[in-house]
């Protein structure tokens, strides 16, 4: 059984600890799937306030629907188009704090005011991003970012 509970006194602590946990769930497996599928659950079960947690992977120049937790969300989205896409296109992180005025924003789940895009590359290489949604206006802050860059560099040796 894996218990990742974890109760932080602030945000850096919170990403510390999740970091440490991530890293012990994917010690040792090498297969990404896997290790997205872990990673979805531990984030979506350790920040608050989210409404979907998951992944998109670049496959052959295109965003596709990787591992998740949340509401069925739209299958393929091209680069450049919506948050995700723009984080794809852009390598550079999304964090917007009002998903309705950011121009060409995809809404899978009507409930998600904000939003977190992380780019996770390897050797120049974007295999994937990092989504996060949340039903609270400007639910990410720089910390927020920085934790989650943390996330992604783990996960771009193992996935
Ligand atoms: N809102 C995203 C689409 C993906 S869902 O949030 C899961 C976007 O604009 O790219």
């Amino acid at each position: 059984m894996y218990n990742h509970k974890i109760i932080a006194a602030d945000k850096p602590a919170l990403y510390r600890d999740l970091a440490a946990a991530l890293e012990t769930l994917i010690e040792g497996e090498p297969d990404g799937i896997a290790n997205m599928a872990n990673a979805a659950a531990l984030v979506f079960e350790t920040l608050p306030d989210l409404n979907w947690a998951g992944f998109y992977r670049n496959l052959g120049g295109e965003l596709v629907l990787g591992p998740f937790q949340g509401r069925a969300a739209c299958i393929r989205i091209p680069f450049g188009m919506g948050v995700c896409g723009t984080a794809a296109s852009t390598r550079e992180v999304q964090r917007i704090d009002d998903v309705h005025a950011f121009p060409g924003h995809i809404a899978c789940d009507s409930a998600s005011n904000s939003e977190l895009v992380v780019p996770i590359v390897r050797d120049g290489e974007l295999l994937a991003v990092l989504d996060l949604d949340s039903p609270l206006t400007a639910r990410f802050d720089a910390e927020d970012e920085a934790g989650c860059v943390r996330l992604a560099k783990i996960l771009s040796a193992a996935i």
